[in-house]
Order: C-alpha cells, then structure tokens, then sequence
C-alpha cells in the first residue's frame, strides 16, 4: 500500500516521539512491503516563531492532501503570555476544525504491565480498565461566538442536530463493536445545548436497538470515573467535556505517556497524536516516552489505512517490550530497565 504521511512534529518533546512514531512507520513499511512517505510541517510555537502565525497556511494544505497525519504536540511556557488567537493551541483547533475532524478517539487502557501506576486501589480497578472516550472536536464551546471587553468575557456552547447526532452515531457504532454500552454525558440539567444532545441520543437510540445507553451528568461522570471505572466502556460527550474526562480517564490508567488519540473526518481521514502535552522540561533529552505516540501510529494504520495485522503487530511489540522490562522514566518502577525514547523506538522497531 501507499501513503504520504504528514509530520507535525510541534513543540518540545514532539520532535523526538514524532521520531519515534516515524521509525515505527519504517519498521511496519518493511515488514508488510507498504510504500510510506512523510513530508513535515511546522504548526504550534515553531511556527510562531518562524511564520508569525501558529497554523501556516502551507501546513494545512499539506496536511490535507496526506492520506493521515502524525502530531506530536504544541505549546510550551515561551508562548503562553500571548493573546489567544495568537497561541500555539490555536494550531491544534485551526487543524481539527480545517479537516473536519469532528470525531476524537481517547482510549484509555490500563496495560496489566503498569498495574501498579494507576492511582486507585486495586479493588476499584479489578482486573483492568478499557474504557474509549469518543470526543465531539469542532462544536461547542470550543468553537462558539466568544468575546471580550475590558471587564466582561463570554464563550458559547452551540450545538446543532447534525453536530450531536454524527458524533453519537459513531458513539454508537464503536459500542456495537466493543461491549455494547454506551453513557452519553451531559450537563442536561442546566444546558439547553445539553437538552438537545440528550433529545438527539434518545431519537438515534432505536437504530442500534443492541446497545444499552445511560445518560450522566457530567459532574457525577467526574466522580464515577474514580469512584466505579469499571462501569464504562464507551463514553461518547461534548467537546469541552470530553477533553476534561479523557484527561481524568488517562489519569486513572496512571501512564499518560502510553495513550494515543486519534480525530477522524467523517471519510476516514484522520490525524492521530498523543494524548500528552509537550513537556517542555525535557524536550531534546532522550526522555519522553514515545510509547502514546507510535500507539498512535498504530489507530492511522487501523482507522485511516484499515491495515488491521499491521496496527496489531504495533500494539504486540509494544506489550512485548513492556513484558521484557523497558521502562521509560515516565513509567519506570524499581528492578525495571530504564532506556530513553530512541531505545524504546529501537526496542519496539525490533520487536517487530
Ligand atoms: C487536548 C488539549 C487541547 C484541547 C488544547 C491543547 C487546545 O487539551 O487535545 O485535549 O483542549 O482540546
Ligand atoms: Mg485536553
């Protein structure tokens, strides 16, 4: 198979895990006889830097006439005094909204290797945790009206039908394929745009007859998260609410560094990237781990490329890796060995 791959490496440590994510690429390329190409793109502080602006025009264009793209990640202390629309993050929703990537994949999974990173007791967490947060990405407050005077601010939260409904679809859909639950959340005590989500789960509903749905408010989701895990499987929420739950979601697995995400187009195009920040503090010092990362290369081959055996072989030599004792520092505990992000690439690569 062929595909263009484009790079987004961004800020920080996302240089040196898009590194990582590459030589995966090259090592899968080889093995199954695919033909990849990258081309990179600066997006984030580097752009601010060098273009004055966080999203180049040439990089959304490039980015748009990949087949998938890979970000590491942007932002950083350097550029956090700017005003907002000036800020690297603004990278981040110009791609999202610009591809129309409005379907964002947040699985966070307990490996039973890191068992003993998740923060909760071992009765609250049994035997592991699974659970697949589906993010709407370019609604809602996000991307509502919003303003400012000198002593008043205001964001909206908007949503239309056609918004909720193809982010619950696809809710729906992955629950079909997963353990047939779905707990859309909400705040439906208080929003009328939360009101017109439940409206719209409760309509869709009767299509996939085979999937039991619950409804929580967001504070109590908040809550059970810590309290009950183990009771969700899928989640499918708003923009806003989906990105505060999937961060407390990759909490409770305890390993930050090992998840990936990726944001999907209605099409199947798709950008993946880590669930993490860019870690300014230890950029360019062989200490990030790459695992989220090339995890993440793994969804583009599944999701974008429906290269099943090959995303598979990804996940197997990372698990292998994990079962040999490679550790980054992130997740490193007492008797392991503790390698840097280029040998945990080169020990995943060989591995497979
Ligand atoms: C995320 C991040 C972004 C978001 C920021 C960096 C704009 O927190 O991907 O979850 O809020 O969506
Ligand atoms: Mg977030």
């Amino acid at each position: 198979m062929k595909k263009h791959i484009a790079l987004v490496p961004g800020d920080g440590i996302g240089p040196d895990i898009v590194r990582e994510g590459v030589k995966i690429l090259s090592a899968i390329a080889e093995k199954f006889s695919h033909d990849f190409t990258t081309s990179s793109y600066v997006a984030g502080g580097v752009a601010l830097d060098s273009e004055g602006i966080p999203l180049p025009e040439a990089t959304l264009d490039g980015c748009k006439q990949s087949d998938g793209v890979l970000l590491g990640a942007v932002g950083g202390p350097k550029w956090d005094t700017l005003p907002s629309h000036l800020r690297p993050e603004k990278a981040l929703l110009g791609l999202r909204g610009g591809m129309g990537l409005f379907c964002n994949l947040r699985p966070a999974i307990l490996y039973k290797q890191l068992s003993g990173a998740c923060p909760l007791k071992r009765e609250i967490i049994g035997d592991g945790l699974d659970i697949m947060v589906v993010r709407e990405l370019t609604g809602g407050i996000y991307f509502g009206e919003r303003g400012r005077s000198e002593d008043r601010a205001y964001d909206t939260m908007a949503y239309t039908v056609t918004e909720v409904e193809r982010i619950v679809r696809k809710g729906f859909e992955i629950a079909q394929k997963r353990s047939k639950l779905l707990c859309s959340v909400d705040k439906a005590n208080i929003l009328n745009s939360s009101q017109l989500w439940r409206e719209v789960v409760q309509r869709v509903q009767s299509e996939y007859p085979d999937v039991e749905v619950s409804h929580m408010y967001v504070d109590n989701a908040a809550m059970q998260l810590v309290r009950n895990p183990r009771q969700f499987d899928v989640i499918v929420t708003s923009n806003m609410f989906g990105d505060i739950l999937s961060d407390e979601a990759s909490q409770i697995t305890g390993s930050i560094g090992m998840l990936p995400s990726a944001s999907l187009a209605e099409d199947g195009f798709g950008m993946y990237e880590p669930i993490h920040g860019s870690a300014p503090d230890i950029a360019g010092k062989d200490l990030a781990n790459p695992i989220a990362t090339i995890l993440s290369v793994a969804m583009m081959l599944r999701y974008s490329f429906s290269l099943f055996e090959e995303a598979d072989a990804i996940e197997n030599a990372v698990s292998s890796v994990l079962d040999e004792g490679y550790r980054t520092a992130d997740i490193y505990t007492d008797g392991m060995k503790k390698v840097g992000t280029s040998e945990m690439g080169n020990l995943i690569a060989q591995a497979l």
